[in-house]
């Protein structure tokens, strides 16, 4: 392994992420969801300034996920494009990541197996929303919301997402205070909840898993 570099994650990003202004509402955030998928690749990579890949991930995903809560799920759900359930099964996805991309910038070693692992933590919650994203909420919303509505949207959504990448919005603390909020609201269960729950499901994919040798075996 390559001699170990230590940093501490900050603000600072030496990556220019794309600030557009207008636009289809649906096609930039379909824009942005690649643009996620481009900078793991980028923090996943061993001959690259990790550190400065990560940190514009996390200022990309909190500016992204913020202002479509903001901006844009509280107007498809007023066009019926989503329902009530869409729209926090959304918010809980955006805090899932939040919570993930807390650990990632954490972890101290950009050049360990701990990173690997969050990096890879991370990667697994971002896909899973950006898909289902796509699917229950961008696809309806192409249906069912019009064209001048979309454009105007994109317009509001935009300006929300440059104000806060210009302003900073993904330090540690700033991700931290994220969190906590996400648990307060309730958008989030508290961390030991959540290990409850965690458990009870692998107990009883152990037991199916037993069930279902057992059934091999007769
Ligand atoms: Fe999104
Ligand atoms: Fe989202
Ligand atoms: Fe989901």
């Amino acid at each position: 392994m390559s001699e170990t570099t230590t940093t501490t994650p900050t603000s600072t990003t030496d990556i220019d992420v794309p600030r557009p202004t207008d636009g289809d509402v649906l096609e930039r955030i379909l824009q942005d969801h690649r643009l996620f998928e481009d900078l793991l690749r980028l923090a996943r990579r061993n001959d690259t300034d990790r550190a400065s890949a990560r940190q514009a991930l996390a200022e990309v995903l909190v500016a992204h996920a913020r202002s479509e809560e903001e901006k844009v799920y509280p107007t498809l759900r007023k066009d019926r494009a989503i329902s009530e359930h869409e729209e926090e099964h959304g918010e809980e996805e955006h805090a899932e990541i939040i919570e993930a991309l807390l650990a990632f910038l954490q972890v101290e070693d950009t050049e360990g197996q701990e990173y690997d692992d969050a990096l890879e933590d991370l990667a697994t919650v971002v896909n899973h929303h950006s898909n289902e994203e796509e699917q229950t909420i961008i696809n309806p919303s192409r249906e069912d919301v019009s064209v001048e509505e979309r454009e105007r949207l994109g317009a509001a959504w935009l300006a929300r997402r440059s104000e806060l990448l210009d302003q900073g919005c993904a330090t540690t603390e700033q991700v931290a205070a994220l969190l906590d909020e996400a648990v307060d609201e309730g958008t989030l269960a508290p961390e030991g909840a959540r290990e409850k729950a965690e458990a009870i499901k692998a107990e009883a994919k152990e037991k199916a898993k037993e069930v279902e040798e057992a059934a091999k075996l007769d």
